[in-house]
């Protein structure tokens, strides 16, 4: 589905991925973990056109690098950034309607959506700025979704949240696997990992060090230790 070749990235005089490499299928949910600081955000932003790329960023075959950074999600791949970025003075619904109009999406997916996060249906006139930090991650990722997206880019999205919105969102992500998106999570925590991942992508200094079958990882497998330092 996504396939990545010798993409170097940086920023401006700071080269940060060298020559990664990494793929993604469709209806598996393949984990990136690393130690603060070696790229995967980076990988996130080069994946989207929103730094420049040297090497092949490729989508069902169709060359991505080089496209401005807006044709990106419209050809289907969605991000949810580290931190969260929302639109904050729009309501939810507003919110929403930019992910429905970038892939020309309509009713039909503006209510799957909403069905995986009925507090969102509830709240749907609400000012996204004034929702609490989990509602607002579960609508960087209804946002998301409502571009229908062949993969979708999730960047530590669990970070400093509740266990019931974690919980909510590792339903959303498993639901995803069925529908045959390929999903791409950032994650630290080993067992939200060995929980969810078909297959783990350690990365190392800018490139994937190792990938590695969710299969083959016990808890206390010796790469946890080498590539995350836990
Ligand atoms: N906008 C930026 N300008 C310059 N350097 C950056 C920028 N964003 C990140 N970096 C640097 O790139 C490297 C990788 O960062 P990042 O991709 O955020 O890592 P990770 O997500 O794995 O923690 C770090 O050394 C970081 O300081
Ligand atoms: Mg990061």
């Amino acid at each position: 589905m996504l396939r990545l070749e010798g993409v170097s990235a940086g920023y401006g005089a700071v080269t940060v991925l060298r020559g990664l490499s990494f793929a993604a299928e469709a209806g598996e949910v393949t984990c990136i973990m690393g130690r603060n600081g070696v790229g995967k955000t980076t990988l996130m932003r080069a994946i989207m056109g929103q730094i420049a790329v040297s090497g092949s960023v490729r989508l069902g075959g169709e060359e991505l690098a080089g496209l401005p950074a807006h044709e990106v999600p419209r050809r289907g791949i969605a991000l949810v950034p580290q931190g969260r970025r929302l639109f904050g003075p729009l309501t939810v619904a507003e919110n929403l309607e930019i992910g429905l109009m970038t892939r020309g999406k309509g009713a039909v997916t503006r209510d799957r959506v909403l069905d995986l996060f009925p507090r969102l249906r509830e709240r749907l006139t609400q000012v996204s700025s004034t929702l609490s930090g989990g509602e607002q991650q579960m609508l960087a990722i209804a946002r998301a979704l409502c571009l229908e997206p062949k993969v979708l880019l999730l960047d530590e999205p669990t970070e400093g949240l509740q266990p019931s919105m974690i919980a909510a969102i590792r339903q959303v992500v498993l639901g995803l696997k069925t529908t045959g998106v390929a999903v791409v999570l950032v994650e630290q925590r080993v067992s939200a990992v060995l929980d969810m991942a078909d297959r783990v992508a350690f990365m190392d200094h800018g490139t994937v060090a190792e990938t590695v079958a969710r299969a083959d990882l016990a808890p206390g497998a010796a790469q946890f230790a080498t590539w995350v330092g836990v």
